[in-house]
């Protein structure tokens, strides 16, 4: 089939590329003409496993084409992806302008009817707010459009895999003709007949996806729901990680058990700094927003928000007025994206205190680098800790647990290793002379001098009494 994506962020392109792969012919469009033209160079703008690959096969396959005029990609394709980004507004609210603007380009722009599918994620009843703009806005009366919901659930840095193997794929619509056409242009997903260049024709030997066909309202929905329950589980786990530190418990244990639960399940609670990246947090809010209008009492989210922000500050306690090395600045590993991370905040923070910083991370020290020019950013771990006097472990990769950390304890001035990731094992830490903070697990050696005193306080009063 023929399919226009309209917006080449992460989500779009991710979109474009798979669809292609899947057999269909894909144009996609941005309105920012430098990243088309690094796209129609081959360049792909973000770092995502397997994307560049795969948009560079698929190129040269003549399934894939990029352009920025978007009147020639909304007239090329008969089902029509909107994937534009619907950042939050100062009240927490999705923005959903661009949203809009697309509406009425397709509406002036085409010349026959169209599926219209809302990729983006949008708060519910957008969709019905899409179908009155292309309505009022249609300069043909015989161009039909059709509009349908199908929500992404992509992780960064395991998108490409996600798109190709979902556990779960939603088709909100409204008739019976969009849900065909979404079918088809599905059927090669559905059915797990398409060529994966993932896991070279190999792939894991997991249940095909699940279809659920539901009304648009349910479909966007599900989308805000799924990210606020993730939200929600993360926080939850970091509850339960500072009583840990109170009564003497470890968060990984109690958690592991927990997760053995089928009803729990074992993700999403991994405790640290808390949740980042540019979903979750805005999704949250937006969700709030959304139940407050709609009157309903979402306290509970918003608790999840405030635990969420308080993680960041806690792990500052130890690094006022210190040298600070940071490890890790994207949102979470395999991923170069460091829009809300924890690690921003940090920085922040940090600068503003007058620390001197250095950073490292695999893949997101360019984008740092243009948010924060004063952080030097390093070419290896042990750079960083050259010197410092406390080290931040703000993102999860793999790299810094297989780092040679007796090397890293000889180069630092004072050995005070902030584990916001809780990556590393901490008896090894303490053995090794560091002192040693993460979170919910417990310190057993009295080289840990940031924690033990709370933690022995809160046992003689919460335990024994
Ligand atoms: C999230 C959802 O997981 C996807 O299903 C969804 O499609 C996507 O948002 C989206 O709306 O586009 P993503 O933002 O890529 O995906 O990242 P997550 O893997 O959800 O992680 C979010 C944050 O939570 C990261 O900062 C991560 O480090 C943190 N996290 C995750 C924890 O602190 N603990 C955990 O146990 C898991």
């Amino acid at each position: 089939m023929r399919i226009s994506v309209i917006g080449c962020g992460y989500v779009g392109l991710v979109t474009g590329t798979c669809l292609a792969e899947a057999g269909h012919e894909v144009i996609c469009t941005d309105n920012d003409p430098e990243r088309i033209a690094s796209l129609k160079a081959g360049v792909v703008p973000i770092y995502e496993p397997y994307l560049d690959a795969m948009l560079a096969a698929n190129q040269r396959a003549q399934r894939l084409s990029f352009t920025s005029d978007a009147g020639e990609t909304v007239r090329a394709g008969e089902a029509i992806f909107i994937c534009v980004g619907t950042p939050p507004l100062e009240n927490g609210e999705a923005d959903l302008s661009a949203i809009d603007d697309v509406a009425r380009m397709i509406a002036t722009e085409a010349r026959e009817s169209k599926l219209v599918v809302e990729k983006s994620t949008v708060p519910a009843q957008t969709g019905q707010q899409l179908k009155r703009v292309l309505e009022v806005y249609r300069r043909n009366g015989t161009v039909q459009f059709r509009v349908a919901s199908n929500p992404e659930f992509l992780r960064e840095g395991t998108a490409v895999e996600d798109f190709l193997h979902p556990d779960r794929i939603v088709f909100g619509v409204e008739d019976e003709v969009s849900e065909r056409q979404l079918r088809e242009i599905y059927r090669p997903i559905l059915e797990r007949k398409f060529r994966c260049s993932v896991h070279m024709n190999a792939c894991p030997a997991t249940q095909p996806p699940t279809l659920v066909v539901t009304t648009i309202n349910s479909a966007e929905l599900i989308k805000h729901a799924s990210n606020s329950f993730l939200a929600m589980k993360i926080s939850f786990a970091n509850m339960i990680a500072d009583l840990c530190e109170k009564v003497g418990a470890d968060i990984k244990e109690v958690t592991r058990a927990m997760g053995m639960d089928q009803r729990i399940g074992p993700r999403f609670l991994d405790a640290g700094l808390g949740f980042g990246g540019f979903c979750l947090p805005k999704d949250v809010q937006a969700f709030i927003r959304l139940a407050e209008r709609s009157g309903v009492d979402f306290n509970m989210l918003k608790e999840a928000e405030r635990v969420n922000k308080e993680k960041i500050r806690r792990a500052l306690w130890g690094v006022k007025d210190k040298q600070g090395g940071v490890l890790g600045l994207a949102f979470k590993a395999n991923t170069d994206d460091i829009r809300f991370a924890p690690s921003l905040d940090v920085l922040r923070k940090l600068l503003a205190e007058g620390a001197e910083v250095r950073a490292y991370d695999q893949e997101a020290m360019d984008r740092t680098s243009a948010v924060f020019p004063q952080v030097r950013c390093c070419r290896e771990p042990y750079e960083v800790a050259q010197d410092a006097d406390a080290l931040l472990i703000l993102t999860e990769w793999e790299e810094f647990r297989q780092l040679d950390w007796k090397r890293v304890h000889g180069l630092m001035a004072r050995p005070l290793v902030i584990d916001g990731r809780n990556l590393l094992n901490p008896a090894a830490m303490l053995e090794s002379g560091f002192e040693y903070y993460c979170f919910g697990r417990p310190m057993e050696s009295a080289a840990a001098p940031l924690v033990l005193p709370q933690i022995s306080k809160t046992n003689a009063v919460g335990i024994t009494a």
